[in-house]
């Protein structure tokens, strides 16, 4: 049968079966280009190589013990990696330019190569003397990673077949390119190309694979999320330019628990680990002022203590503003929207801004009730107790739910130093007695207790 031409979008990496000059799918114009194939030489006839042969599962577990895993001795990384590293998996490290990418792999390259791993960096943006300086500011001038500057993907595969690597990083995957396909490196079919030729490549050779992705703030242009279903692991690196703290989010895993995060803290030499996030990300608090509420958090398997900040101010708009950092604008007018109707508290004709500190992202609904508390702090103008922390769902009707693993995160707030929580009754609180525990059925109560209202 005759192969029938795909024309594939530049911007959003939309299929369509036809050209067109404006993408049906994101409205972009010129972006759409012809897809051509992924590797060279003509195809092979697919019903004439007969090799592969059927499995059960006993064989499997029979035959093939698991290969162990690396640590490499970063115990965030490692974490958030599931427990260390699983030969011959694919990973993708996605991020803002410039948040911290190369940094974290070229020192993640170093530990494991000192673990014993063969390791290869190879740079599509810099130098390999530029990599090397980078490795000296960084104290890794000694570790055994053998460096490449290199964007042709087939001489990247030639060395790799060569020198039988047991990992390799690439930074980046939009700077890679394959003589087969015309389109400009960082293109979209250029990045799925060169991404499946190397995961493949890793499976084959049973060869780990980093791929190191930039993300735009818009679009994601030809970015990660093209190569996300070929790898076994996606991580995203990600914090605010201003802050120190970087945190890498396990966002897909298939060898271990997905929304684990490690916290790192860039430093003039490098990224160094943060083994207690919760008292990192509370010690830009000051005295208790309206409008700040504590919320006892999980985050993978951990407890992470993160200040939510809350101001409310009358507008000068006829539609007041709405602004959220780090947290999730649709549940934020949720909580607005039950504030009012079910409590009566209006929040019309006033400007809203909530902000996660620290550059920390949550997405528990669990901070449901941390940020009504923050919210109606900042209202009314009035702080919440400093040594409280808050945590529960709230459902549209005002109830509250309880959040899973309430021991865990009053244990947390116990060690910081925290006195009492304000929970959802239900919960169960185990072990952490030390605190006083205020426990209530809905927001209406809350509101009454807390507020006087
Ligand atoms: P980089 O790893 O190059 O980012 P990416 O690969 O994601 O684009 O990091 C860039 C930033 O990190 C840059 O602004 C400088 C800063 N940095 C430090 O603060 N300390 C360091 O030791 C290093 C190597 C970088
Ligand atoms: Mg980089």
């Amino acid at each position: 049968m005759a192969k029938t031409p795909s024309f594939t979008c530049n911007a959003c990496g939309a299929v369509h079966n036809k050209w067109s000059g404006r993408c049906d799918a994101c409205g972009e114009w010129n972006t759409i280009v012809e897809d051509t194939g992924l590797s060279a030489g003509p195809a092979k006839n697919s019903l004439g190589n007969a090799r592969g042969k059927g499995m059960t599962l006993t064989d499997l577990s029979a035959k093939e013990t698991p290969p162990p895993r690396t640590n490499s001795g970063l115990a965030e990384l490692d974490r958030v990696l599931g427990g260390g590293l699983v030969p011959a998996s694919a990973l993708l490290v996605g991020g803002d330019p410039g948040i911290g990418k190369s940094t974290l792999l070229l020192q993640a390259a170093s530990a494991f190569s000192r673990k014993g791993l063969k390791t290869i960096y190879v740079s599509g943006e810099e130098a390999s003397a530029q990599v090397r300086m980078r490795a000296e500011r960084l104290g890794l001038q000694d570790a055994p990673v053998q460096l490449a500057s290199e964007t042709n993907l087939r001489d990247i595969l030639t060395t790799m077949e060569a020198e039988k690597p047991q990992l390799v990083i690439i930074d980046s995957i939009q700077t890679m390119w394959l003589d087969t396909i015309g389109s400009a490196p960082g293109s979209v079919s250029q990045v799925r190309a060169a991404a499946h030729e190397l995961t493949s490549f890793a499976k084959r050779r049973g060869v780990s694979v980093v791929l190191v992705g930039h993300v735009t703030k818009d679009g994601q242009i030809a970015g990660p999320r093209v190569v996300e279903h070929m790898v076994d692991t996606v991580l995203y690196f990600e914090g605010e330019r201003g802050h120190q703290f970087r945190i890498l989010r396990a966002v897909k895993n298939r060898f271990g628990p997905a929304d684990e995060i490690g916290v790192f803290e860039m430093t003039g030499r490098g990224l160094s680990e943060v083994t207690n996030p919760s008292a990192l990300f509370l010690s830009e608090r000051g005295k208790p002022t309206p409008g700040s509420a504590v919320f006892a958090g999980i985050e993978g398997t951990r407890p992470v203590l993160v200040e939510l900040q809350a101001l409310v101010a009358p507008t000068p708009h006829s539609q007041p503003r709405r602004a959220v950092v780090g947290w999730d604008g649709a549940r934020l007018a949720m909580i607005l929207a039950v504030l009012e109707s079910r409590c009566g508290i209006p929040f019309a004709g006033l400007d809203v801004y909530l902000n996660v500190a620290g550059g920390m992202k949550i997405s528990e609904p669990a901070a449901d009730l941390a940020v009504a508390a923050a919210l109606l702090s900042a209202r009314e103008d009035s702080a919440l107790p400093a040594d409280t922390v808050v945590f529960g769902e709230i459902s549209l009707s005002g109830a509250l739910r309880p959040a899973p693993q309430t021991e865990n995160r009053l244990k947390e707030a116990q060690k910081l130093g925290f006195n009492a929580a304000i929970v959802p009754k239900g919960g169960k609180p185990g072990g952490a007695s030390g605190l006083s525990l205020t426990r209530l059925e809905d927001l209406t109560a809350f509101v009454g207790d807390i507020f006087g209202a």
